[in-house]
């Protein structure tokens, strides 16, 4: 499908963000291996969190929704071994987190994905699991996917994780709640630590020391009612559109401002972005408010170490951004984007470019000249929901007409991206 934006001079209004991806999965997966009713509000009916809840379906587990956005888990303390090949889909969550979840469970189940799944890295958790004991085999050697599993009988193990990675560090701990002993957990950098809160909010025992992870197995976990905050990640295109259409004023209510993904609003208030963070709540050991958002003028900014997973996902937009920032703006240490739902680096050079901006591509990174006028063009979105919703945005700050390619993904994150635009007064459609 393609998606038709109009240069847009004014962004007005106040809006809900779905459910945060992230957090959603967590809750099916951890609900399904827990012990009684797990009941999640605020559930978002995004394409990769439908794959999670139709592969734990597939796996045995009892899952009903009981309102539009609330999903009732009946989590028995244990799966089913699945007739069907589990299909993750587009959903690198999935399928790594699963794959954790099933190394504890005694029996074989072959997990899948689509085109772009199935040429993501897939040894950095299942080199771990099988040193825990996990029998894996797959395609390469168990790089890729289509991968089998025959999990149970774990044993805890000590890990250097080689990359900054939530999905690795949970899949792992998800392992480790099932193992024997204790399973210890280093990270290079913290990344995002929604498992860890869940898990402790539903009474696991964990503890962390600095970089270090270590939970004690096994444990039994306990159901619970989890509310889901807004996604930040979902959050940021519309972030950087009310800062950079020109006039209007956005509100976002019910954000999750979680430290470790709120690198893009440290870096846009340093830039010179105007956005308050305002109504601060807690909801299952995991912080919310609202976000409000007026148009200014960026100066150019840097992202490189630590920031880097703080603000992974939101690169793509930021990258969008910095073409209108005054000066150098300089991306490192990201070369993880390159191993996403596209390679998200390339994907950026190619579509900046023919919006007529100013970059260039390192092998970690990119360097952004600003800023530039815009000028619509047709664009790719590469299947990546991600690079769709930036190209839109981009759109908006374009002279003229933009189209996107391929738009439909949108719906892999947040299906009703266009719909809230469109709220906002932008003129955008299929
Ligand atoms: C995610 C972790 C990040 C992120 C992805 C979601 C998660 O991936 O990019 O969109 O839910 O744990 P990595 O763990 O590969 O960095």
């Amino acid at each position: 499908m393609e998606l038709r934006v109009q240069g847009a001079a004014r962004l007005q209004g106040r809006i809900q963000i779905p459910g945060d991806k992230s957090i959603a999965h967590r809750a099916l997966l951890l609900g399904a291996l827990g012990k009684g009713r797990t009941i999640i509000q605020g559930f978002p009916a995004n394409a990769d969190c439908l794959a999670t809840l139709d592969c734990l379906q597939a796996l045995g587990v009892r899952i009903e929704w009981t309102a539009p956005e609330v999903v009732s888990v009946d989590g028995r303390g244990r799966l089913q071994e699945p007739v069907q090949v589990l299909d993750a889909k587009n959903s690198g969550t999935t399928m790594r987190l699963l794959l954790g979840l099933l190394a504890g469970q005694p029996f074989n189940a072959t997990i899948t994905g689509d085109a772009s799944l199935c040429r993501r890295p897939m040894n950095r958790v299942t080199v771990p699991l099988r040193e825990m004991g996990a029998r894996i085999s797959g395609r390469e050697g168990g790089r890729y996917a289509p991968l089998t599993i025959t999990g149970g009988n774990l044993q805890g193990i000590s890990y250097r994780l080689p990359v900054a990675s939530a999905q690795v560090k949970s899949a792992l701990l998800l392992a480790g709640l099932q193992a024997a002993g204790t399973t210890s957990l280093e990270e290079p950098a913290p990344s995002r630590d929604h498992t860890e809160r869940m898990l402790a909010y539903l009474g696991v025992d964990l503890v962390k020391e600095g970089n270090i992870i270590r939970i004690k197995g096994p444990q039994v976990l306990a159901g619970g009612r989890i509310v889901v905050p807004g996604d930040i990640s979902s959050a940021a295109f519309l972030l950087v559109a009310g800062l950079l259409v020109p006039e209007g004023h956005v509100v976002i209510e019910g954000v999750g401002v979680n430290p470790t993904r709120t690198g893009i609003l440290d870096l846009l208030a340093e830039a010179g972005g105007r956005i308050q963070v305002k109504n601060h709540r807690v909801f299952n050991g995991e912080p919310v408010a609202d976000l409000l958002v007026e148009p200014a003028r960026l100066k150019s900014f840097q992202i490189s170490g630590p920031l880097v997973p703080r603000l992974i996902d939101e690169i793509p937009v930021l990258a969008v951004a910095a073409t209108q920032a005054a000066g150098t703006t300089i991306i490192r240490d990201a070369g993880e984007l390159r191993v996403k739902e596209s390679d998200r680096l390339q994907a950026i050079v190619q579509g900046l470019r023919k919006l007529g901006g100013a970059v260039e591509e390192r092998a970690d990174g990119l360097i952004i000249h600003g800023p530039t006028a815009l000028e619509g063009t047709l664009l790719e979105s590469h299947g990546d929901h991600r690079m769709a919703m930036a190209w839109a945005v981009a759109g908006l700050l374009a002279r003229g007409e933009t189209v996107v390619k391929g738009a439909e993904c949108i719906g892999v994150s947040f299906p009703g991206f266009v719909h809230c635009l469109a709220g906002l007064g932008a003129v955008v459609g299929y």
